[in-house]
């Protein structure tokens, strides 16, 4: 079961804590409550994975998403993603960005298998390595038992 968090404090910490997992950089409860709490900003989560993304203008951006090592593999990156681009696409959104290291293999085959297409690259971007820039058009042509 997935939650939806579109404010709070409370909300913020337990979504730190879930980066941490993930990321070698990870964002503090105080940066993530900001972009929690900024027009737009919505997170989904479950104990072991979330989604923060935020809507704006008629387009959507995810701003980081991250599953727990022990849980990967097992969907939860897939539906997390999906629930994100079915909230914006029911908050208006036609389109959604994210940016993605393109040294990330397990993230792109997320994102392919999804629709996502490659819209620009940004050089030496993270520590040194690109980024790539991946847009998919809202809804999401979604297949499989995650729909
Ligand atoms: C990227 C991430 C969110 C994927 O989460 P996940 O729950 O393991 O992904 P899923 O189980 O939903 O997998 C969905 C699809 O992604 C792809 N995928 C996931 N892990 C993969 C891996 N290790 N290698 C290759 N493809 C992979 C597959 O296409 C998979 O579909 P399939 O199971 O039908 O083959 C997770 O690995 C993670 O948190 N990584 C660290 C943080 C990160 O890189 N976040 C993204 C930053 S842009």
């Amino acid at each position: 079961m997935l939650a939806l968090f579109d404010s709070g404090k409370d909300d913020a910490a337990l979504l730190a804590a879930l980066h941490k997992t993930s990321f070698p950089d990870p964002w503090d409860a105080a940066a993530i409550e900001k972009l929690l709490a900024a027009p737009g900003g919505f997170a989904f989560f479950t104990g072991h994975g979330f989604v923060l993304a935020r809507v704006a203008g008629g387009e959507a951006e995810i701003l980081t998403l991250a599953v727990t090592p022990e849980a990967r593999g097992q969907g939860l990156g897939r539906a997390l993603l999906a629930a994100a681009a079915g909230h914006a696409s029911e908050k208006g959104a036609e389109n959604i960005f994210l940016e993605v290291g393109a040294d990330n293999p397990a993230a792109l085959a997320l994102y392919a298998g999804l629709g996502f297409a490659r819209v620009g690259q940004r050089k030496a971007y993270y520590q040194g390595k690109d980024a790539l820039v991946l847009k998919a058009g809202l809804p999401l042509s979604l297949t499989g038992d995650f729909a």
